[in-house]
């Protein structure tokens, strides 16, 4: 092993390296507070490699912050082959395609916007959802997603969550490729408003706000359009991030639609969105279990019509989450 020298790492988990294939960048391990060489740039990272990294209990590797471009060329011309590498466990797969969702999320979501840099890492997520759609909304790797999507209190982990949720069940609706992408995007980016507010006003339980607080947090979904109106954002994302908080009864916000004002994609990210928040352990919060959250979303009628509940409750049943 080689010692590096001083530079700034990024970690990765081995998972996202397809088994027996060249990897184009330097690949680093922790040692101490040095990290040292363990797979050069151009050399193929076999199974016996990963298998002694998973033997010594190995999750994550490092990777030159230089390389990050390379970094991202290699996921984006892999991950989809990895994912339909069935010589690799589902678990393994669902990891991975968690990891490099993660990655790509947290990134745009800390970039500074609006401006060229969040556009590219929009575009990066974008191809990921499109070249990942079959492996999301089939039922046994959304069984395993589900694993790992429903830990972190990030905004853009419940972001991710949502997409997938929601991604699943427009394909319920037999949606086209665009339509299912687009409000995969809005999902996504649902809360995106929220970026940059007080993390003390996020800690806290939205029904046990004052009302000065309530009145901030109740701006994210106008925040959140105004800071993606500055690219093409389809249109059916947008609704979804203008309207995800909207109910069909009307006592939504910020526009008390009702009914079918509210666009089928938008009432969609609305069911998701809430499912996630039921699900997810928030510094206010425990999560409940599914069953008891698809309970709650079936006493709770005005959210949204009882045969779109239907419809997720199926596609949940079908990948034996509930
Ligand atoms: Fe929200």
């Amino acid at each position: 092993m080689t010692q590096a020298t001083k530079a700034e790492y990024f970690p990765i988990s081995p998972l996202i390296l397809r088994p027996d294939f060249k990897v184009p960048f330097d690949i680093f391990l922790r040692h101490d507070d040095s990290h040292v060489l363990f797979n050069a740039s151009g050399r193929t990272m076999t199974k016996a490699k990963r298998k002694e990294l998973a033997l010594a209990g190995i999750v994550t590797i490092y990777v030159d912050k230089r390389s990050r471009r390379l970094y991202h060329d290699y996921i984006r011309a892999n991950l989809l082959d990895l994912l339909e590498d069935e010589s690799i466990s589902l678990t393994e797969r669902a990891q991975a395609w968690t990891n490099a969702a993660t990655a790509l999320s947290k990134e745009l979501f800390e970039t500074n916007l609006p401006g060229p840099a969040f556009k590219k890492r929009y575009v990066r997520f974008q191809e990921l959802i499109r070249s990942s759609a079959g492996f999301l909304s089939s039922p046994e790797p959304l069984r395993n997603l589900t694993r790992f999507i429903g830990k972190g209190y990030e905004t853009y982990h419940h972001g991710i969550s949502t997409m997938i949720y929601a991604v699943n069940l427009m394909q319920e609706y037999k949606f086209g490729d665009d339509e299912v992408l687009a409000c995969g995007m809005g999902a996504l980016l649902h809360d995106i408003g929220l970026v940059g507010m007080d993390k003390a006003l996020l800690e806290t339980d939205p029904a046990a706000m004052s009302p000065a607080s309530r009145q901030i947090f109740t701006m994210h979904p106008l925040i959140g359009v105004r800071v993606c109106a500055h690219f093409d954002l389809p249109i059916i994302a947008t609704n979804c991030i203008l309207f995800h908080h909207e109910r069909i009864d009307g006592k939504g916000y910020p526009t008390q639609a009702s009914g079918e004002e509210i666009p089928l994609p938008t009432r969609v990210v609305a069911l998701c969105n809430r499912y996630d928040d039921l699900t997810r352990n928030r510094p206010y919060s425990r999560a409940v279990k599914p069953f008891d959250a698809l309970k709650s979303l079936t006493d709770d009628k005005g959210l949204v019509e009882p045969d779109m509940l239907k419809r997720f409750i199926k596609l949940l049943s079908r990948a034996e989450i509930v």
